[in-house]
């Protein structure tokens, strides 16, 4: 039982096969408290361009849509499963408003200075090179840009670090170092009992 559920939990960090489907399943209404309150701090603005990196099951997709007018809104991941759930999830404004692609934060396939809005939602645990995918972020997003981290897990020696294969768990002042190291600014962090945290921060 034990190892089912850590089978079932390890899918965070890359969906795959059916329990890949039922952890998506899971996560776009599981997450959806964190990533409500989260964007509740933006202030969103018509015909915006945004990217959602690591985008999962692709509610966050449709969250953002819903907060801009004439939005376009890009989602990205590495699991080839999340994209065609987040597809499915989108299918009526599929590559006219919300577009899905495959790959990873890494290596973002998109031009300079493209996007007015990035977020990133329980996703940042499994990137590697976090600075390198950070400096990928800051090429992507305009001049006064913003980039919104939301995560739970905001302990080093969180217990979810020894379910998670390949989890790692960094605390939001950590983030905020490395933001600040990456070229962002106004880097702020909000926290809300028991654990949520949004670290959000301008490309100048
Ligand atoms: C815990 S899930 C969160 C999904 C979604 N953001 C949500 O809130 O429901 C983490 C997601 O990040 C994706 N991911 C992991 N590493 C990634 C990377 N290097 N680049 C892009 N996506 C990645 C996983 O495939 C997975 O879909």
């Amino acid at each position: 039982m034990a190892n089912l559920m850590k089978s079932f939990f390890s899918q965070c960090a890359r969906p795959k096969g059916f329990l890949g489907n039922l952890m998506l399943r899971f996560m776009n209404f599981g997450h959806a408290p964190l990533t409500n309150w989260g964007l509740g701090f933006i202030d969103f603005q018509d015909k915006w361009t945004m990217l959602d990196i690591g985008c999962g099951g692709g509610a966050t997709l449709k969250r953002l849509l819903k907060r801009s007018k004439d939005a376009k809104v890009y989602g990205i991941d590495i699991s080839e499963n999340s994209v065609v759930k987040a597809k499915q999830v989108n299918s009526k404004v599929l590559d006219k408003q919300v577009f899905v692609t495959q790959g990873s934060a890494e290596k973002l396939p998109y031009e300079d200075e493209k996007f007015d809005l990035i977020t990133a939602v329980e996703t940042v645990y499994f990137w590697p090179n976090i600075s390198n995918c950070f400096k990928e972020v800051k090429r992507v997003l305009k001049h006064g840009g913003q980039f919104a981290i939301m995560i739970e897990v905001i302990d080093k020696d969180s217990v979810w670090t020894d379910v998670v294969k390949g989890m790692t768990a960094y605390p939001p002042e950590q983030l905020k170092q490395m933001l600040e190291d990456s070229g962002f600014v106004k880097v702020e962090i909000q926290r809300k009992k028991p654990s949520y945290a949004l670290i959000s921060c301008v490309k100048e």
